[in-house]
């Protein structure tokens, strides 16, 4: 069975995206029960816990599930770098009452370790963003059965995830919610809508693409499988889900936040990424470019987000949303995935009726 046929066989062709910080395991379970495709966010996992954590959920379900890393690139800042970017933080950690950390011995897992490991835990689907495997890499994942999903912000990540062999593309348009995958350009060359991107990424590979990007409902299923696109990849949509472990400051600021309310930043991270806009975003837009790399300046502001998290704080934690987050709903993944489903085969009937289109 190719890649394009296991999206084709889903009862329901939507995954979950896998969401760092946001869901765990239960909703890739859910998800996967209920003939969509689940994806668990492994970035966190340690290299001697990947089997463990894929076994699990193989255990759950016999339904196609995937599996989740970003690539963050081994950076060993100096320490006098460091210092900097912990000075340009002390007063946000003042105001939870803390002192900035020690430097970190490490920034994030070893990804190379995690990339063996999930290798040898051969789930279904292995999805990457942030940068692109080789060749070897790929083809070890084909050889434990693995299907590999490539993320990709523009045409031409797109051709090189298909140049090392991926079995498909997750087009991420600029609309999505989260950090966004860029890795052979800067964030401007590399914000591209999700219309133009999934449209263009299907004239330019001859692979399924999965559209990720502002899709929150049937309606946007139905379009982006109106545009070729084999499956979406919805992640903003599921934040209010019962399995969503976002706590209820998180929650409250989806409900609170006005129209419009997404900006992109680099302050959280060091790498551009998609929330709703607060304070450390607007005082820090003029020092982002400043702050280190990811994973350096996400490990530099891990205890900040977590401690405001804890206080309630919505002004110091990253409010990971989408452009369309204000669309969100409550439920459980699973009722949401079908419920979706069934709104994106009214969708498709109403726009027979309105082309015109001759009864099937
Ligand atoms: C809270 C949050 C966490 C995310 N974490 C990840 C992640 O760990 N890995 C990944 O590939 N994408 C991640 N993404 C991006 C999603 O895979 C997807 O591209 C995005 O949610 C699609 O846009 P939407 O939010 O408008 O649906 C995350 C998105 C959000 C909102």
């Amino acid at each position: 069975m190719s890649f394009r046929e296991m999206l084709d066989g889903l009862a329901i062709p939507i995954l979950q995206a896998p969401m760092a910080g946001a869901t765990l395991d239960a909703m890739t379970i859910a998800v996967s029960r209920a003939g969509a495709m689940g994806n668990l966010p492994a970035t966190g996992v340690a290299p001697e816990d990947m089997a463990a954590t894929v076994d699990a959920i193989r255990a759950q379900t016999d339904a196609p599930f995937g599996v989740n890393l970003l690539m963050a690139p081994p950076l060993r800042p100096e320490p006098a770098e460091l210092d900097v970017a912990l000075a340009r933080l002390t007063a946000w950690y003042a105001e939870l009452g803390l002192d900035v950390p020690d430097h970190p011995n490490r920034f994030s897992q070893d990804f190379n370790a995690q990339l063996t490991a999930l290798t040898r835990a051969a789930p279904p689907v292995a999805s990457f963003a942030f940068s692109i495997l080789t060749k070897g890499q790929v083809d070890a994942l084909h050889a434990a059965g693995s299907y590999v999903l490539g993320t990709a912000n523009t045409v031409a990540e797109a051709i090189a995830w298909t140049e090392v062999g991926a079995d498909g593309i997750c087009a991420q348009g600029f609309e999505a919610g989260g950090h966004h995958a860029y890795f052979l350009d800067g964030i401007e060359a590399s914000s591209v809508g999700t219309l133009p991107l999934v449209a263009t990424v299907l004239q330019a590979v001859d692979l399924p693409v999965v559209a990720a990007g502002g899709i929150m409902d049937g309606r946007g299923v139905a379009a982006a499988l109106a545009l070729g696109a084999s499956a979406v990849q919805m992640g903003s949509a599921f934040l209010l889900a019962d399995e969503a472990i976002i706590g209820p400051t998180w929650r409250q600021a989806i409900a609170d936040a006005p129209s419009d309310a997404t900006r992109l930043t680099r302050a959280f991270s060091g790498r551009y990424a998609r929330g709703i806009e607060n304070r450390f975003m607007r005082e820090m837009r003029g020092q982002q470019e400043d702050v280190p790399a990811y994973p350096v300046q996400n490990r530099l502001t891990q205890s900040m987000r977590a401690a405001a998290n804890k206080a309630g704080d919505p002004e110091l934690m990253s409010l990971w949303a989408g452009q369309a987050v204000k669309l969100a709903k409550p439920g459980s993944a699973g009722e949401m995935v079908k419920a979706w489903w069934t709104e994106a085969q009214v969708t498709a009937q109403a726009l027979a009726k309105r082309t015109g289109a001759p009864a099937p």
